[in-house]
């Protein structure tokens, strides 16, 4: 057994837990850093509850598994049971191994037959994260209902967030007061879901961009997950996150384990921008993030949909490389029968109806050009219409008995069936060596419904959810140079246990900017922008029919990781070209600082912004998305600058002031002229600058590089 407290601390958090035993420990503290030598004093004596009338006896702590063994009557961490049997456990501690910034913590309930393991990190950009693992010791079956990991949050928490969609709409916030009760966020869409709670925050009253106190967590799956925010009239506060099971999905014979997915936590001081600042440091430090500059993309979708014509095809990346694009990323419609989207998925064969001669020719071309060359892939799929659905009916995910539902005319090939497996690891393994393919868009365009493996018609989307880590492992390990992107329909499954063995996401089919500006803004609470893909399009949208200047296209998207999806042989290349040179002159700085947002009371306005990690430049997005109620509108603050530095701040070209700016009636404001204003970052983030009137769904850019920095000064 270790020390009563343990206290793990990192980059301005604390994690005390409390460790007095004999049961599971709880979390005593879970916030702004501690003094480790106040934490000799007591910490725990200090802040435990008083044992209340009607209730238990004694003190009840609930831990990060809460037991009803310890008088705690809210959620359960584990629920299970042995034919009715060992439902409620005693867990008793029986090791606690520290090593660093983590702890492993052993315990076991000889008479439930369960033993239980939680594994617990606090990584050096203060992101805390924690699993547990239950083994059966018993004869028998012991079946897994749920187990669920809790973090207590202080009862100042007043509100949640978290996040809700839909197909060309993900990840929209929604708020609600934090009462008494219990929320739950489920998705049983057997993929992370268009409407996954994503990050699950709890904040003090009215937390902001970058005020407020909050508490957030992310459940990293991408299968069926349950986000949890409970509180609890005994004054207990928490959130949770774990798998969701179907019934009967894990069931464990003695000596057999089921592992919880991660669960992520942070806590932030200063706002949601602490929060994201917290996930982007820890992603960024991780060995395998992306680390050469993210290449320019076109993408073949919205341009040429399912009609693929090897010369068509070759003007596009002609004029693909005419821009500066990097990559060319070739969709859906080149293999089997897949003409349109009723047919083929599972025939991973280059079709020679319309590729008689094999992709060589434009994978030759392509590269000629000085492109890398990207392909589309939707593996864990197939047609009813299709060679491999005739051959292998029994490898279509099912109860047994009927066929699910289709979507989009489409179904899921059991990958926990070995066969089906290897035949869809041998099919991608033998495209990425035949061709020279650096890049897969790896797609997942529906729901699971009624995911059972067909031979025992039982539930199957948390093996189906593990083959495809497995297949995912095991394709990087045979090619590793190759880079992945996770699309789900556009933006269905973004988690960080996908991202883990993937390199950027689709946020979304939608690449309307007006759209993307939320979008964006909220995939990248919890992703850094080198992950999120984000397409110009065609100024028409295919998604919602709005038509928006280029200015706005292009300056929305150079927030991200930049691709091209437009018919290029009728888009006006050199202008593009200029957004293209604009995102290599700056993917530097948008790829590795800080992403922050103004604080604004105008529903009209937003500002994002990206400073350098040094606070020598910065680049600001200045979004009108409606008319405003103020004429002219207020002044913002221009956050994350050094306070003491002076900046040159001016309009940034390409965009242009005029086309954005409704002084056509008025005069221009004195700041937005390519002279600009100097003024030094403390008067830039307290007074701020006058926002122009701006039409709706006008973007300005506006660069900020201190005196002594390099910038591309407009003069
Ligand atoms: C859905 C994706 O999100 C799109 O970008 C595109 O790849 C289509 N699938 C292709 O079927």
């Amino acid at each position: 057994m270790g020390p009563d407290l343990l206290h793990l601390s990192a980059a301005g958090v604390s994690l005390v837990l409390d460790c007095r035993g004999p049961g599971l420990p709880s979390v005593a503290h879970w916030g702004a850093v501690l003094d480790d030598a106040e934490l000799s004093a007591g910490l725990s004596p200090a802040t435990d509850p008083q044992p209340i009338g009607f209730s238990v006896d004694g003190t009840v702590r609930p831990s990060l598994i809460p037991e009803q063994s310890s008088g705690w009557l809210g959620t359960p961490g584990l629920a299970g049971h042995r034919d009715g049997r060992a439902w409620a456990t005693a867990f008793r501690v029986t090791a606690i191994d520290r090593a660093d910034d983590a702890v492993h913590i052993r315990a076991s309930d000889a008479a439930a037959g369960l033993d239980l393991a939680i594994d617990l990190e606090l990584h050096p950009a203060g992101v805390l994260r924690a699993r547990a693992a239950v083994t059966s010791t018993a004869p028998g079956t012991y079946w897994l209902e749920h187990l669920t990991l809790f973090l207590p949050v202080p009862e100042r928490t007043a509100e949640l967030l978290d996040f809700t969609g839909h197909h060309l709409r993900e990840r929209h916030p929604q708020r609600t007061a934090f009462t008494h009760g219990l929320r739950v966020r489920e998705n049983r869409t057997g993929r992370t879901g268009y409407d996954s709670a994503y990050l699950l925050c709890a904040g003090t009253e009215g937390f902001g961009n970058r005020t407020g106190e909050v508490w957030a967590l992310h459940t990293a799956f991408s299968g069926g997950a349950r986000s949890i925010a409970e509180r609890t009239y005994h004054g207990w506060s928490a959130l949770g996150g774990g798998e969701l099971l179907l019934p009967g999905e894990v069931s464990l014979a003695s000596g057999e384990t089921y592992q919880t997915p991660w669960v992520y936590a942070v806590h932030s001081l200063d706002g949601l921008d602490g929060v994201s600042s917290r996930f982007h440091r820890h992603l960024r430090g991780r060995p395998h993030h992306p680390s050469k500059p993210r290449p320019v993309v076109v993408n073949t979708w919205e341009a040429v949909y399912f009609d693929h014509d090897l010369a068509r095809l070759s003007e596009l990346a002609k004029a693909a490389a005419a821009i500066g694009a990097e990559r060319f990323v070739l969709d859906d419609g080149w293999f089997g029968s897949r003409r349109d989207d009723t047919s083929g998925l599972g025939d991973w064969f280059v079709s020679p109806e319309v590729w008689p001669d094999g992709l060589g020719p434009l994978v030759d071309l392509v590269r000629g050009l000085g492109l890398e060359f990207g392909l589309w892939v939707e593996p864990e799929m197939i047609s009813p219409d299709s060679d491999l659905a005739r051959a292998h009916p029994d490898w279509i995910m099912s109860t047994g008995d009927r066929l699910p539902r289709p979507a989009r005319h489409q179904q899921v090939l059991d990958l926990a069936n070995p066969a089906a497996f290897e035949h869809v690891l041998g099919r991608l393994d033998a495209l990425l060596t035949e061709y020279d393919i650096a890049y897969l868009k790896w797609d997942h365009n529906r729901d699971l419904v009624e995911a059972g493996h067909p031979g025992t018609g039982r539930a199957g989307v948390h093996d189906q959810t593990h083959a495809l880590y497995r297949l995912l492992d095991e394709l990087r390990a045979r090619h590793p140079g190759v880079e992945i992107e996770s699309c789900s329909s556009g933006g269905g499954r973004v988690d960080l246990e996908i991202l883990e063995r993937t390199d950027r996401v689709w946020a979304s089919d939608c690449i309307d900017a007006h759209e993307r500006v939320a979008i964006q803004r909220w995939t990248s609470l919890l992703l850094p922008l080198e992950l999120i893909g984000s397409h110009i399009g065609a100024p028409e949208s295919h998604t919602t029919r709005r038509s928006l200047p280029l200015a706005t296209r292009a300056g929305t998207a150079v927030f991200g990781h930049l691709g091209i999806e437009w018919d290029l042989t009728s888009a006006p290349l050199p202008e593009l070209a200029e957004w293209v040179a604009l995102y290599k002159e700056l993917r530097e700085l948008l790829h590795t600082g800080t992403l922050v947002h103004a604080d604004l009371t105008d529903p009209a306005y937003s500002v994002t912004g990206v400073v350098a990690a040094d606070r020598s430049d910065a680049l600001f997005a200045l979004i009108a998305t409606a008319t405003s109620a103020s004429y002219p509108p207020g002044t913002v603050g221009l956050p994350g600058l050094a306070e003491d530095r002076t900046y040159h701040v001016r309009p940034q070209p390409p965009g242009h002031v005029a086309d954005g700016n409704a002084a056509a009636w008025g005069a221009a404001l004195p700041w937005c002229t390519p002279q600009g204003v100097r003024l030094n970052g403390r008067t830039l983030g307290t007074v701020g600058l006058r926002l122009p009137v701006l039409y709706p769904d006008r973007v300005l850019l506006v660069r900020a590089s201190a005196d002594s920095a390099p910038g591309r000064v407009t003069e």
